[in-house]
This record gives C-alpha cells, structure tokens and sequence, in this order.
C-alpha cells in the first residue's frame, strides 16, 4: 500500500487507530475484561484457531450463540500480507451477520506470533490481541522482545499474551523438567514486560500426541501452577495444548483412511482442575482440525458420488459447533459473556 493509501485510510479512522483499522470498528474487544471477568468468574476463555469460514462460523455459533467470550485465533504460518486482512474483514463479517440476543465479545488473536513484525502487521490491520512467543529465547532477550511487541500495541490498545516455559509440538513431549515454567522467572518477566497475559507450561504440549506414555492420560503439573498463581496471584495465566483429542473422531479419522499414532489429549477432569486454579484462557487447534477433517473423510467416503462441498462442509460444520458448546461447558464461560463487557 502507497503512502498516500496509508494517509487515506488513517484518516478515514480514529486517530488512535493503527494504520489499517482499529479492533472496535470491526466489532471486536481485546481480552483485558475478558479475562477481568474470567478471575472474578472463575472460568476460562476459550481461545479456538480457525482454518477457514465454516470452522470459524461453527466457533462463533458455539460460542456467540451461548454467550460465551471468544477468542478466535489465527497461527501466524497461517499469515501473510494479502490473507491477514482478508481475515479481518471474514470475521467482521461474522459478527456484524450474526443475530444473537447478547452482543458476543470477540476478540481476535495472533496465535505465536515470533517477531516484532508480525506482531505489528495483525496490530496495523485490526487485530485485537497478539501472542509474542519468545520462549525458545534467553530469559533476557524474551523480556526485550516481549517489551518492544508491548509498547507497540498498547499505543492501540491492543493485548499481548507472552510465554515463559517451552510448549512443545507433535514431535517431542513436554514432560522434560527444563521446558516447563520457571515459576522464579515469573514475576520478573510479568513486570518488565507489562504483558496483559502470560502462556505457561505445565505438562501440555501442541498436537495430537501430549502424553509420553502410550495410552496414558495426559497429567498437569498442577504444582507449577500453584506456585506460580502464589507468586502473580490475579494475573491472567493460559494454558496451550489444551485439546482433548477426543477418541471417537480419531477413530473415525482412521476408519476412513487417516493415520494418527499415539493420540492422547487433556482430560475433562484436568482442564477442569486447571480452571479451578486460576488458568483464565485454554487453547484448542487440534480438537477443531481432527474434527473436521475426520468428518469430511466420512462424509466423502459414505457418500462417493456427492461432489457438492456444501454437503459435507455443513456436517463438518455442525459437529466442530457442537464439540465448541461442550468445550465451553467444560471451561465454564457459557453464559460469562455478558461479564467480560
Ligand atoms: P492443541 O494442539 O492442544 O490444540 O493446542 C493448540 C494451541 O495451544 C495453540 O496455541
């Protein structure tokens, strides 16, 4: 976009608008009374990474639908130039078509994000919330990173989740002692950062495969978070790889051709804990892909001669809307909207 594009559209804008467009006019709110609410609620906001349209429609039916706080997130692999905005605008247009009784509080994040600049591009184009995630790095250069992404998007208002502790992906398994959090380091990070939220690790790990031992459930170090609840007290705190893997579509995944070894997920049971002791945002991805794609694997393997998308991509839809009410059940934030105002 030229510069005077840029002029244009900053002051067609509030002036306090970052150069794109500013969250509240796409409908959106950042997560700070969200998560006000989630502490004096005692529930969790769930934070649901979305793939397409039918995925992100199911997550606002189940969640907007059911007065529940949302926030939809995006992966920022996920992200470049063109599809950030196109982003904005699909879930603008989500929200202003939606026709709930209860205004739905929505906010709209970047999910590990891992430099400055991409953090600033979702800031820049509306985005409400951004993760900088600088846990791979010395404690010293993830406090300047976290801080420089912080003085950023608090300029507009923006919220920004940081992570202490590594989460790890599909491959490896977060069970090893030095990747989870360093309660210690906590305090520390909390204040020369100013983040509004803080990801820690705590057993969980990204993927289908969070539990080292075959078959085994995943286990929280539930400990870890006592610990660092004493240390922050009423500071948002997030838990990732919060997926439940559920094993009726794993087995639906592989009737129909797909592979998956060694899935495992987080309990009920062990979310629950987690929320009880202060855990105020949980984060799925898994549970929306597995879902989905099983569905779509059923759908065109029970029905071959049906080659209208419609037709599956409903089904899909239904079922990852349906699993959304569930989740929120289990995290308590149905009906909490109303709170996070
Ligand atoms: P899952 O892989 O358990 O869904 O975790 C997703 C996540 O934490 C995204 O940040």
């Amino acid at each position: 976009m030229s510069d005077e594009e840029i002029r244009v559209w900053k002051r067609l804008m509030h002036s306090d608008s970052p150069p794109f467009g500013n969250y509240r006019d796409l409908g959106l709110s950042n997560t700070r009374k969200m998560f006000s609410g989630a502490l004096r609620g005692k529930f969790a906001v769930p934070g649901y990474n979305f793939y397409n349209l039918e995925q992100l429609r199911a997550i606002m039916a189940g969640c907007a639908g059911t007065d529940s706080p949302v926030i939809l997130q995006v992966l920022e692999r996920n992200l470049n130039d063109a599809s950030v905005r196109s982003i904005t605008h699909m879930v603008k247009g989500i929200i202003v078509s939606r026709n709930d009784s209860v205004r739905a509080v929505v906010a709209l994040h970047l999910d590990h994000g891992t430099s400055f600049e991409s953090c600033k591009r979702c800031v820049d184009v509306g985005f409400s919330s951004v993760m900088i995630d600088g846990s791979q790095l010395p404690l010293d250069e993830n406090i300047e990173l976290t801080r420089t992404v912080v003085d950023y998007a608090h300029k507009y208002d923006v919220c920004v989740e940081g992570e202490l502790g590594a989460i790890s992906g599909a491959t490896e398994v977060a069970t090893r002692e030095e990747m989870y959090t360093r309660p210690s380091q906590v305090d520390e990070f909390v204040k020369a950062t100013k983040v509004d939220s803080l990801a820690i690790s705590i057993g969980t790990a990204h993927g289908p495969s969070k539990s080292r031992l075959k078959d085994a459930p995943v286990q929280l170090r539930l400990d870890i978070l006592d610990e660092v609840r004493a240390r922050v007290g009423d500071f948002p705190l997030v838990l990732h790889g919060a997926s439940g893997v559920p094993k009726q579509y794993v087995e639906i995944l592989k009737r129909y051709g797909g592979q998956m070894e060694g899935a495992s997920g987080v309990g009920d049971d062990q979310l629950k804990a987690a929320v009880k002791k202060g855990i105020c945002k949980a984060n799925f991805d898994t549970d929306i892909k597995l879902i989905f794609t099983a569905t779509e694997r059923e759908c065109l393997a029970e029905n071959p001669k049906e080659f209208d998308p419609r037709k599956h991509l409903e089904i899909a839809e239904a079922r990852v809307s349906e699993y959304v009410r569930n989740k929120n059940r289990v995290l308590g934030s149905q009906d909490m909207g109303r709170y996070c105002h």
